[in-house]
């Protein structure tokens, strides 16, 4: 090992033998000295480095006292060789899918990827008003935020959200049942541990949002892909497939990632069968917000008459997906257990982004930046439709959708959508496959694309046209 990085500083804070221990331990650690090296004497060590050999002295003897090294007297000091498993640190792999997921759905920090889905317009976010508040969300609750947070979430934000709630989506709850959550999946789990078991099955839409069906498989719980059509889940090929089903997860106001709205019919269908099954519904409302044509739909948790729904909603499309909050609405029944269980799990986090959420929607921000996000999105997404139809022609079919944050391109018919996305993203493009989202077989296969952070119509054909090159090759 190279003494320099021993050398310790004398304008450090830290006693320099304390730094000298702590430069040791690191050093094995991370491998860089192993079980059984020798390491050199108090007085070599000290000459070589220029400091008292008191020091040294009491670094090593804090070494030996806690096991790291070995005093064998004339044969030296070792480091001591039943450190043999921790010298060798284990590198995990990281898998390559892993990696995909990742760079598909985050990218680069702080940029947006051309395409890259569920980003909201960075560029458009309200960054000096939210800095504003969060500097005097800092002042005000800089004692409060010292404390253990509340794990249901910071009540000033659970009210904002009921009240927002009621007002746009139709939904009479009461703050004590809105629990805030670290994310989608913050809520999923909240969910699964109050009221599913290891081994329940779950209708799952098919195609459906790819992420949170990996995380649901992954905790435990069976998938029953259930498929989609013109009006929403088809509740009969559920029943079908999976009669035994405990929980169906819906995106009803607009499907992701097809985008149609789940029809009446359908929704009293579906809250009929979770009544008679004492089935639970999860309604995940991920993006209802922006809706470019008529009025948006109210939720289906507003039709819940016999407290079967769960509903989700986050903020990571309608602000900022770094806050890594969302939340999860349970029936008035549910509220003492779940309360219970929020103890346990890890929560939303510190009550500050919390607190300023929710002085942004209480002061009236959050209502003006939908506004302004809605006729911004809806320009957008005709920046990015037409560079489709001009680059493209008929090579895709852009699917009507009523609002979302993403284009679903529709392919011809035999073309791989998955080597294509893959291909694209490859060349740092944030778009993902149809067919990656999808578990039973289509014909058709498509391209589910971003379009909030396309400022220009410049930007929108400058990305098209890289995708065109792709489309060459692939
Ligand atoms: C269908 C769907 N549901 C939920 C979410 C929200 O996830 P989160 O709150 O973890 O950002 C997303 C985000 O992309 C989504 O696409």
């Amino acid at each position: 090992m190279d003494l320099n990085n021993l050398t310790p500083s004398r304008e450090h804070a830290e006693p320099i033998y304390l730094q000298l221990y702590r430069r040791y331990c690191e050093a094995i650690a991370t491998g860089k000295l192993k079980a059984g090296d020798r390491v050199p004497s108090v007085r070599s060590l000290a000459s070589e480095l220029n400091l008292a050999r008191g020091t040294v002295e009491a670094a090593y003897q804090m070494l030996v006292g806690e096991g790291y090294f070995v005093a064998r007297g004339a044969a030296g000091t070792v480091v001591s060789p039943r450190l043999a498993k921790l010298a060798e640190p284990a590198r995990p792999k990281i898998a390559a899918r892993s990696v995909s997921d990742a760079a598909s759905q985050q990218g680069i920090p702080g940029e947006a990827m051309p395409f890259q889905l569920g980003l909201p317009a960075l560029d458009a976010f309200p960054r000096k008003t939210w800095a504003r508040l969060a500097g005097r969300t800092l002042r005000t609750h800089e004692a409060l935020a010292m404390t253990y947070p509340d794990p249901a979430g910071f009540a000033p934000l659970r009210r904002a959200i009921a009240t927002y709630l009621g007002i746009a989506r139709g939904i009479d709850c009461s703050h004590e049942q809105v629990f805030v959550t670290a994310g989608y999946h913050g809520a999923l789990e909240l969910a699964r541990r109050v009221l599913l078991r290891d081994g329940d099955v779950g209708w799952y839409e098919d195609p459906g949002y790819v992420l949170a069906r990996r995380f649901l498989a992954q905790s435990g719980l069976r998938l029953a892909p259930v498929p989609v059509d013109d009006e929403g889940l088809d509740v009969a090929r559920g029943q079908q497939r999976a009669p035994d089903a405990r929980f169906a997860v819906v995106t009803p106001t607009h499907q992701s990632p097809m985008g149609m709205a789940m029809s009446l019919p359908r929704r009293l269908e579906l809250l009929e069968w979770a009544d008679a099954a004492r089935a639970w519904i999860i309604e995940d409302d991920y993006d209802s917000e922006f809706r470019y044509h008529g009025r948006p739909l109210p939720a289906l948790k507003s039709l819940d008459r016999h407290g079967r729904v769960l509903y989700t909603g986050t903020f990571s499309k309608v602000l900022l997906p770094g806050l890594r909050l969302a939340y999860l609405v349970v029936p008035e029944a549910q509220v003492g257990r779940m309360r219970d269980m929020v103890d346990h799990l890890p929560g939303p986090g510190s009550i500050l982004p919390q607190a300023t959420v929710a002085a942004f929607m209480e002061q009236g921000h959050f209502a003006r930046h939908l506004r302004r996000m809605r006729t911004l999105y809806a320009e957008r997404r005709g920046y990015l439709v037409d560079a489709l139809a001009q680059e493209m022609g008929d090579e895709v079919m852009v699917q009507p959708q009523a609002g979302g944050i993403h284009v679903l391109a529709r392919l011809d018919a035999g073309r791989d959508d998955r080597a294509l996305a893959a291909a694209a993203r490859a060349r740092g493009m944030g778009l993902q496959a149809l067919g990656d989202w999808r578990v039973g077989r289509s014909r058709r296969g498509g391209l589910i694309m971003g379009f909030a952070n396309f400022a220009t119509p410049e930007a929108a054909t400058d990305a098209v046209r890289r995708l065109r090159v792709v489309m060459g090759q692939t």
